[in-house]
This record gives C-alpha cells, structure tokens and sequence, in this order.
C-alpha cells in the first residue's frame, strides 16, 4: 500500500461507486465497464468499482457483479467494493475484488438510516465478515462514514473517531478511511485529526474522503496533505453522494484534486489529461452537467490567444 516516494500521493476513484449510487437515473453496465477499463489506464491507484449492498437500497448498483465479471484488471491497480454486511462480502468474494470497503458511519442516528443497523450491530457485522474473507488475501479497509459530522447528530468527538480506528484495528482491518459523508469538515478540523490519527497509528494506510458540499474539499485535502495524509478518494466530475444523507453532494472532484496536487508541484502518477477527456464524456453519459471546475475553466496555465 506504501507509495514509492513518500510524498507521491494516491488517487483513489469512486466515481462508478459513489459517483453513480446518487444519480438519478441507472449508468448502463456496459458504460460503467467501459469507464473502469479507461480510469484503469489513467494512473490512479485505486477503483471502488461498485457495492455489494441492498438492490433495494441502491438500485443504480444492482449490477455490481456483472460489472466485476465484465472489467479488465490492469496490474497494480485495486479494484475495491463498498460492503455493510457479511452478505455483501460473500458476493465480493464471489467476484474475486481485490479489497473490500467495509463502511459504518459513527453517527448512530445516520448509520441506521444508511445500513439500517446500530453502529454495534455494523461492528457485529464486521467481525462475522473478517471469518468470512479469512485466507484470502484481500486487503480489508474500514471506511468511519460520518468521521467529521454527522447530518443527524453535528460534529463528531475525535476521541470516537480514534476508539472507532482501535476497535477497527483490532479487527483485523488493515486500511482506515476517514470520510466527510456530506461535506461538515474544514481544513483546520481536517489537518488536526489527520495529524492526531498520525500521531497514534504511523503505520497506518490511511484514507481521506471528501465531500465538496461546501465548497472546501480541496482546502481540506491541501490541509489533510501538509497533515501527513497522502491517500484521497475522489470522484470524476466531482459527482456523487449518499442518498441517505440528507443535503448530501458530490465528491471532490478527481481532476480538480490532481490539478490542485500537480500545481502544487505534489506528484500524483496520475495522467491529468487522460482525466479529462473522460469527464469530458461525463455529462453525455450522465445527461446533465457535472460541477467540476478544470474540464470548463481548464488548467492554470491555459492562456488565450
Ligand atoms: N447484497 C444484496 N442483497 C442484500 C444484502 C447485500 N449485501 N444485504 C441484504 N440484502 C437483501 C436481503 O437478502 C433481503 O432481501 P429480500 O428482501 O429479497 O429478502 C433484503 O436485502 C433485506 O435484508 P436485511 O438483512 O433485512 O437488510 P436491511 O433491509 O436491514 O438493509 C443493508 C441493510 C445494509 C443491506 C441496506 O441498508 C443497504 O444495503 N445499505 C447500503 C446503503 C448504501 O450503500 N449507502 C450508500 C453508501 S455510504
Ligand atoms: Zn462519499
């Protein structure tokens, strides 16, 4: 999970998972294949593909399998899925993913909402799925939703947050994300719990994901980097959201992120220009605009004739 050069960041894509859970009508499998096939080629580490999760409670990702069964896995990239519950892993199992996102909200009040179980009932859940994926291989992530505030219950103790990393920890899961389900985080708050989490767990693979439901994903993420942090989910377009969480948006935008990191001479491996052509491609695919600022405005240093 280690960069080569520690101050190389990841870009983790969550576009197809994220992305699409929010939109209003279904990508079609075929699209989504297609989309995972090009991302494959664009340097970034790391592809939630879909969700293993109720058809019911997500209907745009009903097709989760035929959507693993159907991408090309291009060496040195993950292909990860979202899973709230041992049935979940089992299907990720079934389609060989090679991580599982296991995610619980530490918001008790948004976690029922979203899992329909209490945050002991989701713990529960996980200690059921680390028998269940025992021996083979895949890397277990731990996503604690709602890690900077939650739309039911407001701002989030750090001193939760960090017991919830432990208990994850001692688990068996190997990877932690910290997520701004709907964008309650500013950069002060995100630089100190990065750093705090740091302090206590240097070794740790750690994940920041944004939301830009205010408009302070990308000062979050510089702050989350001069912090420590240097893995980042983010999605194509800057769409996305949980659509159980009230005045939920999109995620920070991928191309706007790596344009940010590369400006700010941060190294990504990720090709910028590949990205935009394929959000580019977005809003035809999707049928409406998408809110990312580089694919209109373009790079910074653009200049007009
Ligand atoms: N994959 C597919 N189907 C699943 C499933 C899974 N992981 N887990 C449960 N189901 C099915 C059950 O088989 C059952 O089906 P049936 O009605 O045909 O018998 C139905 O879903 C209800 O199962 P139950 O265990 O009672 O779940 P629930 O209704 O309490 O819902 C979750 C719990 C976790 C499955 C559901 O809330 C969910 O999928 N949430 C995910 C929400 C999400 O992805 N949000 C955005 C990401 S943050
Ligand atoms: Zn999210």
């Amino acid at each position: 999970m280690m960069s080569k050069n520690e101050d190389t960041v990841a870009i983790n894509e969550v576009v197809l998972r994220d992305g699409f859970q929010n939109e209003p009508s279904f990508v079609p499998t075929e699209e989504k294949i297609r989309l995972s096939d090009r991302l494959s080629g664009t340097g970034v580490r790391r592809i939630e593909v879909s969700s293993f999760v109720s058809p019911k409670a997500i209907p745009n990702l009903r097709d989760a399998a035929d959507v693993f069964r159907g991408i090309e896995r291009t060496p040195g990239v993950l292909y990860t899925a979202l899973v709230p519950n041992v049935r979940g892993a089992e299907r990720a199992l079934e389609c060989a993913v090679d991580e599982v996102n296991l995610v619980m909200s530490i918001g008790e009040r948004h976690n029922l909402a979203n899992m329909r179980m209490t945050c002991d009932q989701s713990l529960a859940q996980f200690r059921e799925i680390m028998n269940v994926v025992a021996g083979s291989g895949i890397f277990i992530n731990g996503t604690i939703a709602t890690a900077f505030g939650c739309p039911f219950e407001g701002r989030q103790s750090v001193e939760r947050v960090l017991w919830t990393i432990d208990t994850y920890r001692d688990l068996g899961i190997e990877g932690i994300t910290i997520a701004d389900t709907i964008g309650m985080a500013n950069p002060r708050q995100v630089g100190e719990l990065t750093a705090t989490i740091l302090r206590h767990h240097a070794d740790l693979p750690l994940t920041l994901h944004l939301h830009n439901t205010r408009d302070m994903g990308l000062a979050n993420a510089l702050a989350a980097y001069d912090a420590g942090m240097r893995s980042f989910d983010s999605a194509l377009g800057g769409i996305g959201g949980c659509p159980y969480a009230p005045g939920a948006t999109g995620n920070v935008c991928t191309e706007d992120l790596v344009h940010m990191f590369h400006n700010c001479g941060i190294d990504t491996g990720v090709n910028l220009p590949a990205l935009l052509e394929l959000s580019g491609e977005l809003p035809a695919t999707l049928g409406h605009g998408v809110p990312g600022y580089i694919v209109k405005a373009g790079t910074s240093d653009r200049v007009y004739a």
